[in-house]
């Protein structure tokens, strides 16, 4: 493996971005919506950060069949707890390769009438795109590599890492 993101520059990024959401969101409470499993460390850290009110809650997908990412089929394996109605709610991405997890996910959110919604990825890497999604807020965009850290895995391991790597 090859340190692409050290840990100083993660927390950096993920500080900037904190700034940036709790500047736009000044004076409204918002929920951070985290998708499992990858997301989980970006959004205690992003969380950590904000300097307004948040809330958080947790969705699970799983893509059909061998041909995941590809296949473009995505299913809600553990749903929020919280309604959406009339609220003001953030996604948080670890990653946005293909699109699809996030274009899926927007789509059946949006028709739960949120007052608004927008989407933060930490890393986006536009060459794997198969949708057109673009994420509200991005952290870092990287090219065409398998990384893990950070919350991101290789057969559930890594994730645990502070810093992000590539896998050659
Ligand atoms: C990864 C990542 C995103 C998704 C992005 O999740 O965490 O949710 O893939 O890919 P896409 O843009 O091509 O849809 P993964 O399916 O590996 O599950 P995990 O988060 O539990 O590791």
């Amino acid at each position: 493996m090859k340190l692409l993101i050290a840990e100083k520059e993660v927390q950096k990024k993920v500080s900037r971005l904190a700034r940036k959401i709790s500047r736009d969101f000044a004076g409204r409470e918002l929920l951070l919506v985290g998708i499992l499993k990858g997301a989980f460390i970006f959004m205690a850290d992003l969380a950590r950060r904000m300097t307004t009110p948040v809330k958080v809650d947790f969705v699970r997908l799983a893509s059909y069949g061998s041909e995941t990412q590809s296949s473009g089929r995505v299913r809600i394996t553990k749903d929020l707890e919280t309604s959406l109605r009339g609220k003001d709610v953030l996604i948080v991405e670890d990653i946005i390769d293909t699109g699809v997890t996030l274009d899926f996910l927007f789509h059946r959110l949006q028709a739960r009438r949120p007052r608004s919604l927008k989407t933060v990825s930490l890393l986006d890497k536009p060459e794997g795109r198969k949708v057109d999604f673009q994420a509200d807020y991005i952290g870092f965009t990287i090219g065409n590599q398998f990384v893990v850290g950070y919350g991101m895995d290789c057969n559930e391991e890594y994730r645990n890492l502070p810093e992000i790597y590539v896998v050659r």
